[in-house]
């Protein structure tokens, strides 16, 4: 019995160390023949340093050559580095582009019958590929919705004493950041209408509204945007006011917004309810003392090994059949529209983190205890 928890015990501590050293590594590798592309958008976005080094490890766990590249949020540095992979003789691309400029070397990839799964982000504009992989982007959106919905309790507050919010988007070059908006609108807007939520700044009532959006938008995903812009607003639109809610795409946004906030006497004792994505240790130490209210956990992990799987069965030629992921339907095929076509697009499960419940991706491996314990204590 011992020397089998032994074994186990060695096996964990070695697969621990391989995953480890594939972490740090964005460089080629060189494993088995067939090779695998991995181009990611950033790493300004700390999830894509680990997309990056997950999707290699998986790959190279399958047998497959692996090289990642990260794009520096530009689509010409991007670019080149897909036709590099293709140069190199890749017969598969993961992508996580950066805007819709990638489209065109999707079309090269095709001329050349290399597949392409587009990776957590569509390939806008694009007819030359198959498969997109990601999470259930609008149910992302109606988690921080529903977490504004509960940090403000607005299903007992009333219009005579409304509640103040005002608006983030992403950035207006990721589809995502669309199904996010409209997600969480889907929640809010009930409450704006009603007069319970007040908008502070523009209000775009769905991302259809293109001007408004672009108003609330961060281009680039880019928190120095967010953070001027939110000084911008607690000195002027808000400034009459005390902000209850701000609604922020993402965890890395969230932070600074809230540093704009805290820099601000109204809000040093008090935060508004600030919404997050991506449960990054960062923010989510910031949800244990209460300074976040909640992100959304996208376990990238599995969403980097399904996306391996699915690279897999279409480079053998195989039915797709991926573990933990559903292939989009109904409404949600939506999710899959590149406005050129419909991919496939298959579907993993977000989940609703708040103070509750901020170890469920401690328990899922995604991080150690010890390190929200450090973010803790910066
Ligand atoms: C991803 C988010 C991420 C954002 C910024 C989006 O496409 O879905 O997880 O926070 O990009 O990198």
């Amino acid at each position: 019995m011992k020397k089998i928890s032994m074994v186990v015990a060695i096996l964990l501590a070695t697969s621990a160390l391989v995953f480890g050293s594939g972490q740090q590594s964005s460089a080629a590798s060189s494993t088995g023949s067939t090779l695998i592309g991995i181009a990611m958008p950033e790493t300004h976005v700390l999830r894509w340093q680990k997309d990056g080094a997950s999707l290699q490890h998986f790959a190279q766990n399958r047998g497959y050559r692996a090289e990642v590249a990260y794009g520096d949020a530009d689509q010409s540095v991007q670019n080149r580095q897909i036709q590099n992979f293709l140069t190199n003789g890749a017969k598969l691309l993961v992508i996580g582009g950066v805007n819709d400029g990638v489209a065109s070397v999707v079309t090269d990839a095709a001329r050349d019958r290399v597949a392409v799964i587009a990776y957590d982000r569509i390939i806008q504009q694009s007819a030359d590929y198959d498969y997109y992989i990601t999470f259930n982007n609008f149910k992302v959106g109606q988690f921080q919705g529903q977490g504004i919905e509960q940090g403000l309790n607005l299903a007992s507050a009333t219009a005579d004493n409304p509640k103040y919010i005002t608006l983030f988007a992403g950035s207006p070059t990721d589809g995502n950041a669309f199904f996010f908006y409209d997600g969480a609108m889907s929640v809010l807007n009930p409450y704006i209408k009603s007069g319970v939520l007040k908008v502070v700044g523009p209000y775009p009532e769905t991302s259809k509204d293109t001007a408004n959006f672009q108003r609330i938008a961060t281009e680039n995903w880019q928190a120095p945007i967010a953070k001027t812009r939110m000084e911008n607003l607690l000195s002027n639109d808000a400034s009459g006011v005390v902000l209850d809610a701000v609604l922020a795409p993402n965890d890395t946004l969230a932070r600074a917004i809230i540093e704009a906030c805290l820099a601000d006497a109204k809000y040093a004792s008090k935060l508004p309810v600030v919404t997050g994505q991506d449960a990054e240790a960062a923010s989510t130490a910031m949800i244990k003392t209460g300074q976040q209210y909640m992100t959304v956990f996208k376990d990238t992990n599995k969403l980097a090994e399904a996306a391996i799987i699915l690279a897999d069965q279409i480079l053998k030629g195989q039915s797709i059949d991926i573990p933990g992921a559903t292939l989009a339907s109904g409404d949600l095929r939506e999710i899959g529209n590149t406005g050129r076509k419909y991919v496939q697009a298959y579907l993993l499960e977000p989940i609703l983190i708040t103070r509750d419940n901020w170890k469920v991706p401690v328990d899922a491996g995604f991080y150690t205890a010890d390190e929200i314990q450090a973010n803790n204590l910066q």
